[in-house]
């Protein structure tokens, strides 16, 4: 297993079933020396620094309705919001004054949000944050829209490939999204020049860990440069309520694995990390991550982003969470870094 390790370390690549033997068969001395090998390969390019990213959450209204998510659109009893442009204006500016670099737009895919309303929303960061990079999480588009987005000033854009095995890909999504429509906006946006991040939840419904491997080899191919590994966690509203969720482990051994193929990477150590176990970010920069995002939106709105059930830090101002922040990530050695963090090779 070593031996397995080191060869990923050094040439970034195994075989298919040399990824499977890693996500079953460790020890627990063997993992933790992946988990070593991964931030060994983190620090040679981050050194301890942690990048940090402003989440704001700018609406729970989807048109989709995946079965893992708790903002469905069958979620009837979700409470539903949206933010204008001057509150995430005031969410930019509260994380500015923060020391925050980027900010993250995510929400469901809510066409309320017309490319002209979005355009406007973008440029309005652009102009009074220049210094600052935008990322945008906000579901499938079409290339022009896409376009009209990065013309105006983003720099990011994180979507999830979820599953790139169709038939799993199918089980966890009604009919009408396909993995061909995912990846072809993938595509299109680091053809458009985005930084792309993509990934998947570990233990989603169904998933098998021959899909797992399918997912690396996906990724090994699309190249992204910001990958989000998180547990599946079950939310009560949705059908998949009573699924298991995730092992904190094997979603270790993930991040672990993308670490050593990816040594350019972002890779945030996830908020369902944070949320499956106390420990839980900690754990997830120990094995590789170098980023994480907390949460600038407003917070009377955040109870109600709720996408699985106990989501943490959900209280904490945005100033007490990135104090709280510092002091944890100096336990383990690390810090934050204020830098942008744009990807660099
Ligand atoms: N558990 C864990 N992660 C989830 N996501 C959505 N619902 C859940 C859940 N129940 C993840 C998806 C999505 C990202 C924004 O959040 O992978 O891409």
């Amino acid at each position: 297993m070593k031996e397995l390790i080191h060869r990923l370390r050094e040439t970034r690549k195994l075989q298919p079933d040399e990824y499977k033997q890693l996500l079953t068969s460790l020890t627990k001395e063997e993992q933790e020396y992946l988990f070593l090998n991964a931030r060994e390969v983190a620090q040679e390019q981050f050194s301890n620094g942690i990048f940090i990213r402003g989440l704001i959450e700018l609406t729970n209204y989807c048109k989709n309705d995946c079965y893992y998510c708790g903002i469905r659109r069958s979620n009837d009893k979700a409470q539903r919001y949206r933010l204008t442009k001057e509150e995430v204006l005031e969410s930019c500016e509260e994380g500015y004054r923060l020391g925050f670099r980027t900010f993250v737009m995510q929400g469901g895919e809510d066409d309320s949000y017309t490319p002209r309303v979005m355009v406007d929303i973008i440029k309005s960061i652009r102009e009074k944050y220049p210094d600052c990079a935008i990322t945008l999480s906000l579901g499938e588009k079409d290339y022009d829209t896409y376009k009209q987005y990065y013309d105006a000033g983003a720099n990011r854009y994180l979507l999830r490939h979820e599953s790139i095995n169709a038939e799993h890909y199918a089980s966890l999504h009604p009919q009408g999204m396909t993995i061909q429509t995912r990846s072809e906006c993938l595509f299109n946006l680091k053809k458009i020049g985005f930084q792309t991040g993509s990934g998947i939840m570990v233990g989603s419904p169904n998933q098998t860990i021959d899909n797992i491997v399918e997912d690396i080899l996906f990724l090994e191919e699309l190249q992204p440069q910001m990958i989000g590994i998180g547990p599946y966690l079950p939310h009560k509203d949705t059908p998949f309520k009573d699924k298991e969720k995730g092992s904190l482990e094997l979603t270790l051994i993930v991040v672990a694995i993308l670490r050593l193929m990816h040594p350019y990477a972002l890779i945030p150590s996830t908020t369902a990390l944070a949320t499956i176990a106390d420990d839980g970010r900690d754990k997830g920069i120990l094995a590789g991550a170098n980023v994480v995002m907390p949460n600038l939106s407003p917070i009377r709105f955040r109870k109600k982003y709720l996408l699985y059930n106990d989501k943490a830090c959900m209280d904490d101002e945005a100033a007490e969470s990135l104090a709280s922040l510092q002091k944890r990530l100096e336990k383990i050695g690390y810090t934050i870094s204020y830098d942008r963090g744009d990807f660099r090779k």
